[in-house]
């Protein structure tokens, strides 16, 4: 565990020191769960949403895009639920003065026995050896028989407490955490308030003071402005159900605990899609998005073993079926995106709310009805979060050498080839330059003259450039440079007028999107 914690530092300071990701108002000591995207970090970003979106909208002839406002009528809000029920149920230490999430504490604490469980086990392994049964020892040592009875006992307290009947037993929570003796991770004490609710919109005003400002809110999700289109893209694209309408966007939570570097931000990107359906079918096509969206994540390639779904088992009152997609992160299995069936409860909301009539009429059964909605929605920072904790890797060569080097699926990664001239005379750079020139047009390309190749190899390797080209000046004689893979780190002499065949169809979002079945 402390080993993936490093692990997890080393990756948060390789995204600061290779640009890919800084705090926010970095000058000025940061802004706590706020992010800004380096020079690196923009483009692995933008390339995320271009491959979902391009899977999504181009592949999907029943999916479009909308691009709505972060301001919506602060009715939307009451409307979905969000200003009576989108709250964390919160708890402060009166000594350190730190405020925590009570369920965070609690799930904290049922890791903890986890970690114990664990423990024991690797001892077991290390005292039977090759002879090690793992099942039978977790069944039958009593250390982690009673470590999993603490932990499940636990468990089941707490889900009587969060979905206890009308809204969340706050003050079982708070017993909860009494009894299990949690102290605050600062003052050691336990020495808590009563738990309360805490609402994460984020709240403004529109229009000046003087002439009537209203409160409204920063959008918590980019799913409100899908459904309250709903009418117009289907009206004005003459849409037939089942289709679906695709979005990305910022999306703003007053996150308590914000931890885990971009997991939890306050602010953050979300690509979200709803998938309007006929009642009746939204179970078949639940399925039919699990299976989709899993196939979307395993196309780059991270290995299945890595990715499982987490059905919930307590639904919010207005779904029938939801599930997450969670990716093996350096701390643990963690969500990456939820596929939720919504029924027809947000749009049934909107017709009651806006008094308008939130429809779909049938061609075929000649019905009207309000249609059920299956909805994806993932997070970008979380799937860039995934994706460079995947790709990062402190490789050791032949040699007694070693490289940091990011994996990234080619058609992800920021910079698709780099060209150095082996020397800066001789024309060479110009050469270089040339090479440059023309490939620019088709991918994204830099120009490095500075250092010697090997460094300016590992500058490229940290930052995951899939290609790198020489020229030298053989280059000026038979039109050929040497061609270096970032994994494989093997060159190979190609001619020039090759570079762009042999590598353009490898680092295109399209390479990536054809692997999908
Ligand atoms: N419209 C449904 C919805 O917003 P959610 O499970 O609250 O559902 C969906 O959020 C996804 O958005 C999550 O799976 C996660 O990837 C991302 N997300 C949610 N809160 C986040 C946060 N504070 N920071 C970063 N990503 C977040």
């Amino acid at each position: 565990m402390a080993a993936q914690e490093d692990v997890f530092k080393k990756i948060i300071s390789h995204c600061k020191e290779y640009g890919f990701v800084f705090p926010s108002s970095d000058i000025y000591d940061g802004l706590g769960a706020v992010y800004d995207y380096g020079q690196n970090g923009v483009e692995l970003k933008n390339n995320i949403k271009q491959y979902w979106w391009q899977y999504m909208v181009l592949l999907h002839e029943n999916i479009v895009g909308i691009d709505s406002a972060i301001f919506m009528h602060p009715t939307i809000w009451k409307a979905s639920g969000h200003v009576d029920a989108f709250n964390d149920p919160l708890i402060d230490n009166r000594d350190s003065k730190k405020r925590y999430r009570a369920d965070v504490l609690i799930e904290d604490q049922m890791a903890k026995y986890d970690e114990k469980i664990d423990k024991e086990v690797a001892k077991g392994r290390k005292r039977f050896g090759d002879s090690f049964d793992e099942e039978q020892f977790r069944a039958t040592n009593p250390r982690c028989l009673e470590n999993a009875q603490k932990r499940d006992a636990l468990h089941q307290r707490f889900q009587d407490a969060m979905n206890a009947e009308g809204s969340i037993d706050l003050e079982e929570l708070k017993q909860i955490i009494l009894d299990e003796e949690i102290v605050c991770p600062i003052s050691g004490t336990r020495n808590w308030t009563d738990v309360r609710q805490f609402n994460l919109m984020f709240k403004t005003e529109i229009g000046a003071a003087a002439e009537g400002a209203s409160t409204i809110y920063l959008r918590p999700e980019t799913a409100q402005g899908i459904f309250v289109n709903y009418l117009n893209v289907q009206k004005t694209g003459r849409m037939k159900l089942p289709f679906g309408i695709a979005q990305i966007g910022k999306a703003f939570r007053n996150e308590i605990v914000a931890r885990q570097f971009i997991f939890r931000m306050r602010e953050f990107e979300q690509m979200e899609m709803q998938f309007f359906v006929k009642p009746g079918t939204e179970l078949d096509w639940f399925q039919t998005w699990k299976e989709r969206r899993m196939a979307w994540h395993q196309a780059l390639g991270f290995g299945s073993e890595n990715y499982r779904f987490h059905d919930h088992d307590k639904l919010a009152h207005y779904a029938n079926a939801a599930t997450d997609v969670e990716f093996h992160m350096p701390f643990g299995f963690k969500e990456v995106e939820g596929i939720h069936s919504r029924t027809n409860f947000d749009l049934s909301q909107h017709a009651k709310f806006s008094g308008k009539k939130i429809e779909y009429f049938d061609p075929e059964t000649n019905e009207h009805y309000t249609p059920y909605v299956i909805e994806t929605s993932i997070g970008v920072d979380r799937m860039f979060l995934s994706v460079i904790c995947h790709a990062y890797e402190e490789q050791q060569l032949e040699g007694g050498d070693t490289r940091t080097v990011l994996h990234l699926p080619a058609a992800l990664a920021p910079i698709k080839l780099a060209v150095f001239p082996l020397t800066k005379k001789d024309g060479l750079p110009e050469k270089a330059r040339e090479i440059v020139d023309e490939l620019k047009f088709h991918f994204n390309c830099i120009y490095e003259e500075k250092d010697q190749i090997g460094k300016r190899y590992r500058r490229q390797d940290a930052i995951g450039t899939p290609y790198c080209v020489t020229v030298d000046h053989d280059t000026l004689q038979d039109g050929c440079v040497t061609l270096r893979d970032r994994d494989t780190m093997q060159q190979q002499r190609v001619k020039i007028e090759d570079l762009r065949s042999l590598i353009e169809d490898k680092v295109s979002i399209p390479s990536l999107l054809k692997g999908l079945k």
